[in-house]
């Protein structure tokens, strides 16, 4: 599985040669500068809930890939009236089996309005099982006690989570939620990106040494392997 940031929230995972890229915020984000939003490839976009730095570039992701949306029901008829075709609606607690593996919709506690003020559904995360390996991608969220489904359900290799405070959870909440969800392989996103969330990267990285977990800020543009 190859895994490569571009900045914020957004990866793409590269699974059975299947691209998916989460919540795409590329064009508007300073720090990604060095991204050209032209060259990502996507069979799968996958959406976390409304928020601009979230879903800014999946309209015209979507468009020029034909990428296949996942998303909840109010971002789907958003997206729709747009001129998006190919969407597949969810909400939480469901799951889809798709080429490259399974995708299951989980809690998150946090708002999802659009950026037009439309009324965005309910935000949420995603679990990605496949034969490549599992991970969840927690989207925008509180640390939660419902974490503790994801963990005691399935076994969880890595984690997308944010950390940067503010709007989300912050780092010692994350390592917290480390517990929950029996996963210290930890990729931390939701940060830096403007005044609100700046964080001490080296510290935080500190703080999940001490907890004996593992934290990885991943520069943008760079992609690992899982
Ligand atoms: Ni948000
Ligand atoms: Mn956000």
């Amino acid at each position: 599985m190859n895994i490569t940031y571009y900045g914020h929230s957004c990866f793409g995972v590269e699974i059975k040669n299947k691209h998916l890229v989460f919540d795409p915020f590329i064009s508007p984000n300073e720090l990604a500068k060095n991204i050209d939003v032209n060259n990502i490839k996507a069979d799968y976009i996958l959406i976390s809930h409304g928020h601009e730095d979230h879903i800014a570039d999946a309209v015209s992701l979507a468009k020029r890939t034909k990428a296949t949306i996942i998303c909840n029901w109010e971002i789907y008829v958003w997206l729709s009236k747009q001129g998006v075709e190919n969407i597949h609606p969810m909400n939480i607690g469901g799951k889809v089996k798709l080429d490259f593996g399974n995708v299951k919709c989980v809690y998150a506690a946090h708002s999802s309005g659009l950026p037009d003020g439309t009324y965005g559904g309910n935000p949420m995360g995603f679990v990605v099982e496949s034969s490549e390996g599992n991970f969840y991608y927690a989207g925008d969220t509180a640390l939660t006690y419902d974490m503790k489904l994801i963990g005691e359900y399935r076994s969880i290799d890595f984690a997308f989570l944010p950390i940067g405070d503010n709007f989300t959870m912050g780092v010692d909440n994350a390592i917290i939620c480390t517990e929950f969800i029996n996963c210290g392989d930890i990729i931390g996103m939701h940060y830096d990106t403007f005044g609100f969330i700046k964080i001490d990267k080296e510290e935080a990285v500190r703080k999940f040494d001490w907890a004996g977990k593992r934290l990885t800020l991943m520069e943008i543009g760079q992609t690992l392997t899982k």
